[in-house]
């Protein structure tokens, strides 16, 4: 196992059948005993921290809206309160609207943005916080998307948010590297997780069928894939690796050849 012995919080991991639950799993699989966080209290969230304890782990559930700066800072004291130091922040929570660019109305807007962007810094404020405290060095890592790399329609304001996590990152991997923090962020294409269920080209199994003709390995990617590429990253096996991604995409960046 190569995580034993590092503690790990990851946002937006209520449900069963999210990225954030692939993660936190993986992490666990591999030792660490692990926070996870999503933004209102309830029994999905609760028994995701039950399913790491029954794994040996130590678990902690903690509630917080990302957007808001004091309950992300009450949230780390949480877990170190309850876990005693921090290693590994996964930042994952995330939201999504399909919304032609004339039809986003101001507040679809900045709920996009708000969790997108002022979520995920809000959470690497506080995750690097505390890392240079501790002194130990650690791994801050985000979830951002294909669309950091590559533009879709209809996603356009969520597409720009992702596309902002590759410039964070980077400028993050340089102020950090001094204290050995290293950050990156892995770039997921398609995951049949709950934030897809709505999407307007996913209704029909026609729809399923397009979509995955257009990813050369012809699949969507799955919680546990993506749960991995993170492991790599907060592990020793990812020591020399900052301010880069991973994309986990089935090939879709490259697929313009492949329909
Ligand atoms: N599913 C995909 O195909 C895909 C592809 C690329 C990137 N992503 C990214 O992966 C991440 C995880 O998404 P997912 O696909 O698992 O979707 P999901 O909807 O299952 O998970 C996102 C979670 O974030 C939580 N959340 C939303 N706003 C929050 C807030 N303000 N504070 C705390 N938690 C909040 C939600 O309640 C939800 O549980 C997102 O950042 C998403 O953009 C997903």
């Amino acid at each position: 196992m190569k995580l034993v012995g590092k503690t790990a919080l990851v946002t937006g991991a209520a449900s069963e059948r999210s990225i954030g639950w692939g993660i936190a799993r993986e992490l666990a699989l591999e030792g660490a005993d692990v926070a996870v966080n999503d933004i209102a209290p309830s029994e999905a969230l609760d028994a995701r921290a039950e399913e790491l304890a029954a794994m040996g782990r130590r678990s902690l559930a903690v509630s917080a809206d990302v957007t808001r700066p004091e309950r992300v800072e009450a949230m780390f004291a949480e877990v170190v309160q309850a876990l005693g130091h921090i290693d590994i922040v996964v930042s994952n929570a995330g939201i999504i609207r399909w919304q032609h660019f004339l039809d986003i109305t101001p507040e679809e807007l900045r709920a996009v943005v708000n969790v997108n962007i002022m979520g995920t810094v809000n959470v690497c404020r506080a995750a690097a916080t505390h890392m240079i405290r501790q002194g130990n060095g650690g791994r801050i890592i985000i979830n951002s998307s294909v669309q950091s790399d590559v533009q879709f329609p209809i996603t356009p304001v969520y597409g720009a948010t992702k596309k902002a996590m590759h410039t964070l990152v980077g400028a993050l991997a340089l102020e950090l590297a001094p204290h050995r923090i290293n950050v990156t962020h892995i770039a997921p294409g398609w995951v049949r997780s709950p934030l897809n269920d709505i999407s307007p080209e996913l209704q029909t199994p026609e729809g399923v069928e397009a979509q995955r003709r257009v990813i050369p390995l012809r699949r969507d990617g799955h919680i546990d894939e993506m749960g991995r590429a993170v492991v790599y990253l907060a592990s020793s096996d990812g020591d020399y690796v900052t301010g880069s991604s991973i994309r986990l995409d089935g090939g879709l960046a490259i697929s313009k050849y492949s329909l």
